[in-house]
């Protein structure tokens, strides 16, 4: 049965950020979205930031399109395509199967997004953006495809999409197949198995980033000796090391290998060339708050993290929160947040939120 000219078919979700402790950087395959190494991070709460996305389709609907926020997306690029490919060919599995189903598969989608943070402003939205855009054609469409299915093709969307389709801690193994049919995530740990895990978000600049992270990390593979260093010798030890800290809910080892992991990462930026600075003087101002933190507390309590921009993740334990929190906000006041987020703090995902 085609669907009937008055028929619209939707379906929405919800998607979350995540963070990267372990950071994704570099392309092994530009065309497939592969990874030149394993990542790991923390999935932070929808309840704070989240990308709502809603798919349609019917008969009339014209053309395949997207809008971001009320703004029309340029969706011709190969990796919003390759993830529309993907799912259309899952629905035509379907329907070839059972011919009483609505051929979706050959109607023009529209998508329909909403971001509740800065878009490219390296706090992932990326992630959050097309992570909920696969599972909300997947909801539209039906398919059976579970999280790892999705993850799988939500990577070749955003390589950091791969991770936010699981809560918690989840990390993206790189894989080794050739058609990357093995690179997508999975999940190190529920959000329950170390729920006092907290982040609170400072933001330095909501600004558009200059350098996207597509494009930033494939002048630094080109380019940066340091990173060959990176991905050889550092990041597999401390994939492993990330892994047993999370299991061992030992906050000492998340937090130096977190900070240390940033570091190298924006190192490898500095390496690159020409250079790459998404940090600016309030990103380090902000690490010189952590470390006066964890002074005073003579101890480590908060770990900071930069993706591809200028704005701090510092994660802590809730134990905690009035020396870190209370600390980031009596320094910082209200530069801290966008809007109504002004540095308050974040838990780690635990039940998503219902698909509506
Ligand atoms: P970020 O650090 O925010 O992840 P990136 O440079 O990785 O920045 O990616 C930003 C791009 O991701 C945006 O310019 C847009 O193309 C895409 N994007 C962001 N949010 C969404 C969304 N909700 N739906 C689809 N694409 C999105
Ligand atoms: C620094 O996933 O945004 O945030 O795959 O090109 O879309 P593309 O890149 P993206 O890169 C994220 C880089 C990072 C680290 C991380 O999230 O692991
Ligand atoms: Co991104």
């Amino acid at each position: 049965m085609a669907g009937t000219q008055e028929e619209v078919y939707r379906a929405s979700t919800y998607a979350p950020v995540n963070i990267a402790v372990i950071k994704y950087w570099g392309k092994k395959n530009v065309e497939l979205n592969t990874p030149t190494n394993s990542s790991l991070s923390v999935t932070l709460s929808q309840d704070d930031l989240r990308t709502h996305t809603t798919a349609l389709c019917s008969v009339e609907t014209a053309k395949d399109s997207l809008t971001l926020n009320g703004k029309d997306q340029d969706i011709s690029g190969a990796r919003t395509q390759a993830c529309f490919r993907e799912l259309r060919a899952l629905r035509k599995e379907l329907e070839s199967k059972d011919a009483s189903l609505p051929k979706l598969a050959d109607m023009k989608l529209k998508i329909v997004s909403e971001n509740n943070f800065p878009t490219a402003a390296g706090l992932a939205s990326s992630a959050a953006g097309f992570a909920a855009l696969v599972r909300a054609i997947a909801n539209l469409y039906q398919l059976p495809s579970s999280p790892a299915d999705l993850s799988r093709i939500a990577r070749q969307g955003s390589g950091s999409a791969c991770r936010s389709l699981f809560g918690g801690y989840s990390a993206w193994e790189q894989g080794s197949q050739a058609d990357g049919s093995d690179s997508a995530a999975y999940e190190v740990a529920p959000a329950s198995h170390w729920p006092e895990m907290r982040a609170a978000i400072l933001v330095a600049s909501a600004e558009k980033k200059d350098v996207s992270s597509t494009a930033g990390m494939q002048l630094t593979v080109a380019t940066s000796p340091l990173f060959q260093e990176r991905i050889k010798n550092v990041v597999p030890k401390r994939m492993k090391a990330m892994e047993k800290a999370v299991h061992d809910r030992d906050f000492e080892s998340f937090a130096a290998l977190t900070m240390k992991d940033s570091n190298n990462f924006h190192a490898c930026c500095m390496d690159t060339f020409p250079p790459i600075f998404y940090m600016n003087s309030t990103s380090h101002a902000a690490i010189r708050l952590c470390d006066a933190i964890n002074a005073a507390a003579d101890k480590t309590v908060c770990a900071y993290t930069f993706d591809a921009g200028p704005n701090a993740v510092v994660y802590y334990l809730a134990e905690n929160e009035t020396q870190v929190a209370g600390a980031i906000k009596a320094v910082l006041g209200d530069k801290t947040g966008w809007e109504d987020k002004r540095g308050q703090s974040i838990k780690a995902a635990g039940t998503p939120l219902p698909n509506t």
